[in-house]
């Protein structure tokens, strides 16, 4: 049999009950917020794209092992479960545990980055970029130019281009690069992969010049899954085994386990080097906890695990990606701008098409994330100039050439029927987006990620939208 759509490759033994409210009640709630959708309590939110990081929903095995959590202050029986899975699945041989992304973000930069150094990446991203900031490295973007063209239809928008990255090598010289920052797939890109041939390439390049790769392993799976499906030579391979050949060709790595591992918190950071896996340690127990828990509880460890299996099962991922493309499809069919083609975790609204008679500096991505709440109670994110934040050295504001509203789909949590609505009132308010007519401005802005705590306030007394 031919399905028209592929079925989830599970069913639903437990439901959440959704609150929807009135649109007075929406407008309200979004002025107690200051505009910033981030602000809003998620009481009020009816459909919750804001992210899929720690949203998604476990399956009844991760249920079953938080009950055996073993939660032991050391040597924890559920951190050697952890400890496994990452050597099968990702191969590396030392695994630190941190209580998430960031967590294992901060290691690694107080690790490897110095003053003066440069941290070169494909695309920043907000927390990653901050850490390195913060140690006082200086980041450069070297993805491919068609990572920044939201119509750019490249199969691997996430690819490095290695003629940006020689430049640099060049410039300031291989010692003050101390390693190279690859993400797969490209969040702030909209959830691009990048390509085998890409990493093959790359890796050539920075083993010249003795430059480590630290892979950002938060959605590595979906980036497997791409690689399956659009890269000549993969298709026939398992998924397992592409997630452990995109491993085999770095040096360590930072791991967000709230995306592609369906944990609701968790992270850990690994190498193949021990004296790195040394230094990472003694610093894991002074800001995140004991190096065989690193801020998780036993539970959480025994979640983590048990979800990496869950993973790189190929309906699994097969699944996660298509409701995502089929998202993408419905608005894309109606003419909504939207970054092309759609990435593994999101669907990603070109805010400056979307809006073109607003300037960037009304912030067209914010605005547009806080009118599609008022229109049916849908969360997004904001990816644009507020995410962006403002250059270290000049202080002004960096508008990234991506104005983005960001439809994320947290996994195995939304049917259909949630992806159509939200599609629906997308459509709606692009048929009447002629009617916002101002965007916002700020009213209380945060010195570091201030997307998260940020306060607007429409920039006239035009109607917000009506
Ligand atoms: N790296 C990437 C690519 C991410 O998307 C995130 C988080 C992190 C690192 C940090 O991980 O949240 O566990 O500390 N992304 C979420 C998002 C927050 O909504 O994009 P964390």
């Amino acid at each position: 049999m031919s399905a028209s759509h592929p079925a989830e490759p599970w069913r639903i033994k437990m439901v959440e009950p959704l609150r929807s409210t009135t649109r007075d009640q929406r407008a309200q709630a979004l002025r107690e917020a200051g505009y910033n959708i981030s602000l809003l309590r998620s009481e009020d939110v009816y459909i919750d794209l804001y992210t899929d990081s720690g949203t998604s929903a476990m399956s009844d095995r991760q249920w079953a092992a938080l009950m055996i959590g073993d939660e032991a202050y050391a040597g924890a029986r559920s951190f050697y479960r952890l400890e496994e899975a990452v050597h099968r699945y990702y191969g590396y041989e030392h695994v630190i545990p941190t209580h998430q992304g960031r967590g294992a973000e901060n290691i690694l930069s107080r690790c490897l980055v110095r003053p003066g150094t440069h941290v070169p990446g494909n695309m920043y991203f907000t927390t990653t970029r901050a850490h390195q900031e913060l140690n006082g490295a200086v980041f450069h973007d070297v993805i491919i130019d068609q990572a920044h063209d939201p119509v750019s239809d490249h199969p691997f928008k996430g690819d490095i281009d290695l003629a940006k990255l020689e430049r640099l090598i060049h410039e300031v010289g291989a010692d003050l690069i101390p390693y190279v920052s690859l993400a797969a797939t490209v969040n702030m890109a909209g959830g691009q992969p990048i390509s085998m041939a890409g990493l093959t390439a790359l890796r050539d390049l920075t083993q010249r010049h003795g430059i480590p790769i630290i892979l950002d392993a938060a959605r590595a799976v979906e980036n497997a899954w791409f690689i399956k499906q659009r890269e000549p030579g993969w298709d026939g391979r398992a998924i397992a085994d592409i997630l452990r050949a995109i491993c085999d060709l770095t040096d360590g790595a930072a791991m967000s386990a709230k995306k592609d591992s369906y944990a609701n918190i968790g992270g850990w950071l690994a190498f193949r080097a021990p004296d790195l896996a040394e230094r990472a340690r003694n610093l894991v127990v002074l800001y995140e906890g004991l190096h065989t828990y690193g801020g998780m509880a036993g539970r959480d460890m025994e979640a983590v695990a048990q979800g990496i299996a869950e993973s790189v099962q190929e309906d699994n991922i097969r699944t996660r990606v298509q409701q995502v493309a089929y998202l993408g499809q419905r608005l894309a069919v109606a003419g909504v701008p939207i970054v092309r083609p759609v990435g593994g975790h999101a669907v990603c609204v070109d805010a400056a098409a979307f809006l073109p008679h607003l300037p960037r500096e009304q912030f067209p991505a914010q605005t547009l994330a806080a009118v599609l709440y008022l229109d049916s109670g849908v969360r997004s994110t904001e990816r644009g100039a507020v995410s962006a934040g403002r250059d270290p050295a000049t202080g002004l504001d960096r508008f990234p050439a991506l104005e983005l509203v960001r439809l994320t789909v947290p996994r195995r949590t939304y049917t259909q029927s949630h992806m159509d609505l939200v599609a629906d009132s997308l459509i709606h308010v692009f048929r009447q987006r002629a009617q916002i007519i101002c965007g916002l401005s700020f009213v209380h802005e945060p010195p570091t990620l201030r997307f998260f705590q940020a306060r607007f306030a429409p920039v006239s007394d035009a109607p917000f939208f009506e």
